[in-house]
């Protein structure tokens, strides 16, 4: 609903602001390739932080002080008018760029804990964390519905079913905007739907089934009033989402009413032609509204300047977009705020606090899905004498995932602050022994009753993350994912866990044959044909990546808690990669309670 005073403030700046003033509130510049002097100069709309891109020693504070200095440039005095500026981040599962913040199980865990509160809980208490720092704007939530789990973003996603994610969704933007922080949906649209699973590829659909399955999960999400919306890199039917007039204007801006802004993603107006001001053209009039244009900004407002004085972009548009930029800016209050360290919420102290942990970690309980526990070998006993080995076991890094301190995520216990699912079970289970090089090598039957081996994948984020599929090899050595070298092997990623890491089934196989019946936990940002690790074990857990709060796995295995967690999307076999008959199906899970079959509604 649109506020008539807001309005009119928006009308009255219009009229006193230049073409070029318009053109810069239309850009978002990442902190890396911006001074706070060019905000005032060229009267940025906004800032970002690319993923684990941090101020100086990364503490809340650092944050505040870095904001401030750009909050304080755009409203220096002189002949333009101050426009405050917006600060943007990807705060994907927690406020997950800075130093001691607590991390929430990815949104693929939550998908499969099955309750919307506590998808709210997580947004609150990472818009708190995120006022900490004194930001304003969450690249989130991830509204995808994942269709092929070779997806490198799968994790990102709550599931493949499309009512989930509307219901996680909504929940989200609402307790995350209630707090004050401004929610960004993403990626409009069919992100999740890519042929291959393949990222930033194509999503070919008729019109009803792309809005059944993608575009229907923005409805409740739109009415509740989120305020910005990001666009897809994905195609639909061969055309670019950064340049679909249907989709953005049309559809969007027109049919569903969204009066909010629309955000490109990270260059994402790049791929619509070779000609820079080509491109800009096409986006802009296609309906997007700001731009993430993150070392080019420069270039994107000479380049769209030229293009309106060519007649080529009308400055109806132009209004149309910036008056949509003050309305958000308007909406979210930003004109009232004080300067970012004397706002509400700056500066408490919060990030990371036990209070916030406990809600990860309770997420972490429910976000865990029991596949099979053959014999009720779980829970473990807190006297038993129990070996803990596998790669992940000690590893925040890992139990993290990407978009963690850095876009791909970290390796290690140095640079995260957390519980490890070691340290975990070692709390509860004071005869528990980490297995010293992790193997598994020093298992001994007389001195282990069971084993504890936790493996899986490495940190990934985006096409990083992309699992070849037959001819299709999504990502090759040397090739560029976002125009940045492709760090992998060719075919170093499969969906078969014994392929990409045949450690983790070597592990398991050593301590199994040693007669020591072994507990599998699976850290991963997506099933994988799992068959072999399965067969060779007595239990197995899939815990996702369940972030900072390793803890709460140990609880549920010890049983303190029961599982709850029921698969958000299904499982695929080792014979049949492709998902068509699945090995479990979605809504799968055991628990101690319900034992055997514990199928949705059984
Ligand atoms: C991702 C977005 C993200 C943006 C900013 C892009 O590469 O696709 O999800 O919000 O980067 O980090
Ligand atoms: C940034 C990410 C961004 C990506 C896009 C990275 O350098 O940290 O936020 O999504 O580039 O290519």
């Amino acid at each position: 609903m649109l506020n008539s005073e807001h309005e009119a403030v928006a009308t009255n700046l219009l009229k006193k602001m230049s073409l070029r003033q318009k053109i810069g509130q239309m850009a978002m510049a990442e902190r890396l390739s911006v001074e706070p002097a060019d905000v005032k100069r060229h009267g940025l709309g906004a800032v970002l932080s690319g993923g684990g891109s941090h101020p100086g020693g990364n503490a809340p504070e650092d944050w505040v002080r870095m904001n401030d200095a750009f909050w304080q440039a755009a409203m220096a005095d002189d002949d333009a008018p101050g426009i405050p500026i917006l600060y943007g981040c990807d705060a994907v599962h927690g406020h997950n760029n800075v130093q001691g913040a607590t991390i929430f199980p990815h949104n693929i865990g939550l998908g499969a804990a099955g309750d919307a509160r506590l998808v709210a809980e997580a947004a609150r208490v990472t818009a708190r964390e995120m006022l900490d720092s004194g930001l304003d704007w969450n690249f989130a939530p991830t509204l995808a519905v994942v269709q092929n789990c070779r997806w490198g973003r799968t994790y990102e996603s709550f599931g493949n079913d499309p009512e989930r994610v509307a219901s996680y969704g909504r929940h989200y933007v609402e307790a995350l905007q209630a707090e004050g922080i401004i929610g960004c949906v993403k990626h409009w649209v069919g992100d999740g739907g890519t042929r291959h699973g393949m990222d930033q590829g194509e999503t070919t659909l008729p019109w009803q089934e792309l809005e059944s399955t993608h575009v229907a999960p923005y409805y409740p999400a739109l009415q509740a009033g989120v305020m910005t919306l990001m666009v897809s890199f994905n195609s639909w039917n061969g055309e670019k989402c950064h340049g679909h007039r249907f989709l953005v204007t049309d559809l969007l801006k027109e049919r569903l009413g969204f009066d909010g802004l629309v955000l490109s993603d990270w260059d994402g107006v790049n791929y619509l032609d070779e000609d820079y001001g080509t491109a800009i053209r096409l986006s802009v009039n296609a309906g997007l509204d700001m731009f993430m244009v993150p070392e080019r900004w420069r270039e994107f407002i000479d380049a769209l300047e030229a293009q309106v004085r060519l007649g080529h972009v009308s400055t109806a548009r132009i209004d149309d977009a910036v008056r949509r930029i003050l309305r958000t800016k308007l909406r979210y209050g930003l004109f009232d705020m004080p300067r970012p360290a004397q706002r509400r919420g700056a500066g408490t102290g919060c990030t990371g606090s036990a209070e916030h942990r406990d809600v990860a970690r309770r997420a972490v309980r429910e976000s865990l899905v029991l596949l099979k526990n053959e014999g009720g070998l779980l829970p473990l006993g807190r006297h038993q004498r129990m070996l803990v080995a596998g790669k992940n076991a000690h590893n925040l890094g890992h139990q993290c995932g990407g978009w963690t301190r850095s876009w791909q995520g970290e390796t290690g216990n140095d640079t995260l602050e957390g519980t490890s699912i070691w340290e975990g079970i070692r709390e509860l289970a004071p005869h528990a022994q980490l297995s010293a090089d992790g193997t598994g090598e020093d298992a001994d039957s007389r001195e282990h009753e069971v084993a504890l081996v936790v493996i899986g994948e490495t940190p990934y984020a985006e096409g990083f993350g992309d699992i070849r599929s037959g001819d299709a090899l999504v990502v090759e050595a040397g090739s560029t994912v976002n125009g940045l070298m492709n760090p992998l092997e060719p075919y170093a990623r499969s969906l078969e866990l014994a392929e990409s890491h045949p450690e983790d089934l070597a592990c398991i196989r050593r301590i199994a044959a040693k007669g020591i019946p072994v507990v599998v936990v699976l850290v991963s940002g997506r099933p994988l044909a799992v068959g072999r690790e399965l067969a060779a074990s007595t239990a197995f857990v899939a815990a996702w990546l369940p972030g900072t709060e390793g803890g709460g796995i140990a609880e549920v295995l010890m049983g303190n808690a029961d599982f709850k967690a029921r698969l958000p999307l299904p499982w695929p076999g080792d014979a049949d990669p492709d998902g068509a008959w699945p090995l479990f199906p979605a809504g799968y899970g055991l628990s101690y309670s319900r034992g055997g079959c514990g199928l949705l509604g059984a």
